[in-house]
């Protein structure tokens, strides 16, 4: 049974009419559940998202992925009924929210914060002003309000902005600013709607080791919408792939980008692989030139297993020599990921003994070529 199938296959219900909490107890734990939701627009010919089962654990970092229009940012605005779902449940903390009236939904959104892509902070007021605001309409006293704000200003390092208007921060404090604003209600869960693609690399990793720290740091679960695939192997413990409103594929971080099994997934995640260089490709033929060819091996290595292979160990079970051509190991919650190439010669075993002896260290070998 490959990855994929084993985790469709721990996610199937095993008795559809069965109360699903009694068989299945990391439901019981589940601080946001999606139970056969569906979304369609009005007027809309297709389904935005449908049959969506989900369940997403209190305090981990959560993220969505998938194509342009494959429902994410609906899926995300169900948890704050932003979006009304057109069918099916959501549950936050076991509770159905879909009969929410207007003062239990003000409330649920207390409790559920939210931060965007383009920040919408208001340009008319200050720093201080944009966060204190949402604790004003509430009816917050002074004194309290000004210790949440200094408070959270600290938190997100703005204390000597806050007399500053938006339109005197750079990007990333505007998203701190955004931050702040999310928290002044101690929200238990905090949406993030691509909330670093307006950043350059270096300040998108500085607000993912702020959202890491309030994840930590306050126990906050945090659902993580993001284009950037970076985004999603530095913060989240779980994933999920969307493809035009269903999910295709779902689970730990690790083994979706070890081993993706959708071809949306795949597709997703091609920028994180290390390609074949240009200039190897041309070089690779597809049968010895020469009888001191080397064979080209691509050894990938999923993270299942989790042992460290064993270079000498490998390098002598190949025989003749060996030379590393490029490739790299990456570590993603402890689990190594990644590839080597490597070009063996002079060896006494042919290229599919080669490729049998290195399966005992990666995960998959392939006979790329050879190269003279
Ligand atoms: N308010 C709306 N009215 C009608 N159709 C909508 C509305 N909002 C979204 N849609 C449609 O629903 C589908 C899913 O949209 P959604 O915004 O959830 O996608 P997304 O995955 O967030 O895309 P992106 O990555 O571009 O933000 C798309 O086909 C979109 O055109
Ligand atoms: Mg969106």
């Amino acid at each position: 049974m490959n990855a994929v199938n084993a985790r469709l296959q721990h996610e199937t219900p095993l008795r559809q009419s069965a109360d699903q909490t009694e068989l299945r107890p990391e439901l019981n734990r589940a601080h946001v559940r999606f139970i056969g939701l569906g979304k369609t627009y009005d007027g809309a010919q297709v389904a935005a998202l449908q049959g969506i089962d989900l369940a997403i654990q209190r305090g981990e970092v959560f993220g969505i992925i998938g194509r342009s229009g494959a429902g994410k940012s609906s899926l995300i605005r169900t948890i704050n009924r932003l979006e009304q779902p057109s069918n099916g449940r959501v549950l936050i903390d076991h509770v159905d929210i879909g009969d929410y009236d207007e003062d239990r939904l003000v409330e649920l959104r207390r409790r559920v914060g939210m931060i965007f892509q383009h920040f919408n902070l208001m340009s008319a007021k200050t720093v201080w002003q944009n966060v204190e605001l949402p604790l004003k309409v509430a009816g917050v006293p002074k004194d309290l309000r000004q210790r949440k704000v200094r408070e959270l200003l600290e938190l997100v390092g703005l204390q000597g902005k806050h007399k500053a208007y938006p339109a005197q921060l750079s990007g990333g404090q505007k998203q701190r600013v955004g931050i702040a604003r999310a928290l002044v209600h101690d929200p238990q869960i905090l949406l993030c709607d691509e909330a670093t693609s307006a950043l350059d690399p270096e300040t998108t990793q500085s607000i993912l080791a702020l959202l890491r720290e309030i994840n930590q740091r306050l126990g906050l679960t945090i659902v993580l919408i993001t284009h950037e695939m970076a985004v999603i192997r530095e913060v989240c413990d779980r994933v999920v792939v969307l493809e035009q409103g269903r999910i295709v594929e779902q689970g730990p971080v690790w083994e979706v980008f070890g081993n993706p099994q959708h071809e949306v997934s795949r597709t997703l995640l091609a920028p994180l692989q290390h390609a074949i260089p240009q200039e190897l490709q041309e070089r690779l033929q597809e049968q010895p030139a020469s009888a001191d060819a080397a064979t080209v091996l691509r050894l990938q290595f999923t993270g299942i297993g989790g042992d460290e292979p064993d270079l000498a160990a490998l390098f002598s079970a190949l025989g003749g020599r060996v030379r590393l051509l490029h490739g790299g190991i990456e570590r993603i919650q402890g689990h190594g990921l990644g590839q080597l190439l490597l070009a063996v010669s002079g060896s006494s075993w042919g290229a599919e003994e080669l490729r049998q002896r290195a399966g005992n260290w990666a995960q998959r070998v392939e006979v790329l070529g050879y190269v003279v």
